[in-house]
């Protein structure tokens, strides 16, 4: 039987997923380097390409992991989505500790950033199809104040300028690699409910920054969803993607899963239906990628229940059953709805 990622390549589509290090490395666990190798056509590092991972000790760049993946992905002919060079999250602590005690001025930590985006962007030159230069930069209606604003460490220190630089510096290191702005909470647009707003700041945001010669590429739409909040629409989700494809720019689903509540016994029966709500999501981000020809790739935050971040961050209630395979890499029934999608487009 094809693969995902052969599959996807019919339609011009990539199918790829993040990769935990750790679990590529580990000996005693073949199927899921197996797996990561043959199922998928392009792939992400699911932390190795993190600030605080490439420069734990600052001077002091570890690119041993991240290396690893790019190589990985060379000898199986997969594309890499570069994850991610400016975001709130996973900063060295030695970063967010200058910053705290006044020792990195605002001048300084502008210039901080301008290298690290320098350096790990040249490091990997001609090597990465699609950077997520800025990750998470616009708040959400339940954050205070619920007037959606830029959020987080960077626009806290810099201000919201930092965006456009940091497009700028990438298109400088690489200017062949695509740049996206990546962001959950976008998915859909027409529902009426408060996620509109988000989707439609992003647009006006990527259109603001477009009218200022930004070198913007792309806009990554995370797909974090959940089957506790019911199922996406269709019509709903490729509305979005229009959308923003119509600023001129690509698209792509970038850290598809769908999690569960956990909280009745049987949960891993195949006639549960979260197993068919999860199914059904995958499917509806999936039918309106192919539906959007701006929409590049179709990536998956993981792919088995085995190495999911789910179930360390939704404990209560506990969260899991969020991808593709169970945790003995038998696939889902999410796994065999994408694969129809993907025939049958
Ligand atoms: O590095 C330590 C390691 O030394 C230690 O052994 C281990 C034990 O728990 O923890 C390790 O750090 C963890 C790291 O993942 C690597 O496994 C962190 O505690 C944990 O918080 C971190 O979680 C990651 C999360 O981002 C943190 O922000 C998840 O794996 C990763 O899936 C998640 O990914 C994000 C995307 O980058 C952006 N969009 C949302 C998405 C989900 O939160």
């Amino acid at each position: 039987a094809q693969s995902l990622g052969a599959l996807g390549l019919r339609h011009k589509l990539h199918v790829g997923t993040a990769v935990d290090m750790a679990a590529l490395n580990d000996a005693n666990d073949p199927e899921y380097r197996r797996l990561a190798a043959s199922e998928f056509s392009s792939v992400t590092a699911e932390n190795a390409m993190k600030w605080e991972s490439l420069e734990p000790t600052r001077g002091t760049y570890d690119w041993a992991a991240a290396d690893q993946l790019v190589e990985f992905a060379k000898r199986n002919r997969q594309s890499v989505r570069g994850h991610v060079l400016v975001w709130h999250n996973q900063l060295p602590a030695w970063l967010t500790a200058g910053v705290a005690d006044g020792s990195i001025s605002k001048q300084e930590l502008r210039e901080l950033l301008r290298r690290h985006i320098t350096t790990v962007v040249n490091r990997y030159k001609g090597k990465i199809w699609q950077w997520d230069v800025v990750n998470e930069a616009v708040s959400d209606p339940w954050d205070t104040p619920s007037t959606l604003h830029y959020k987080g460490f960077w626009a806290q220190n810099l201000g919201p300028d930092y965006i456009a630089d940091a497009f700028r510096w990438a298109r400088a290191a690489d200017p062949r690699a695509l740049l996206f702005y990546n962001d959950y909470n976008i998915e859909a647009f027409g529902s009426g409910n408060p996620a509109d707003d988000k989707s439609q700041f992003v647009h006006d945001m990527v259109k603001g920054l477009l009218a200022q010669g930004v070198p913007i590429d792309g806009i990554g739409s995370q797909g974090h969803l959940g089957t506790q909040y019911g199922n996406y629409d269709t019509l709903q989700v490729t509305a979005a993607l229009k959308r923003f494809a119509a600023l001129g720019v690509a698209t792509a689903f970038t850290e598809v899963d769908v999690r569960s509540e956990l909280t009745e016994p049987g949960d891993s029966a195949e006639i549960n239906p979260r197993l068919q709500a999860s199914a059904a999501n995958f499917s509806v981000l999936m039918k309106a990628c192919l539906a959007v020809r701006s929409c590049l790739s179709y990536t998956v935050w993981g792919f088995s229940d085995r190495h999911s971040w789910v179930p360390e961050w939704f404990d209560d209630p506990p969260q899991g059953m969020a991808t593709i395979y169970d945790e003995n890499y038998q696939p889902k029934r999410a796994y065999h709805e994408l694969k129809s999608d993907l025939i049958f487009a």
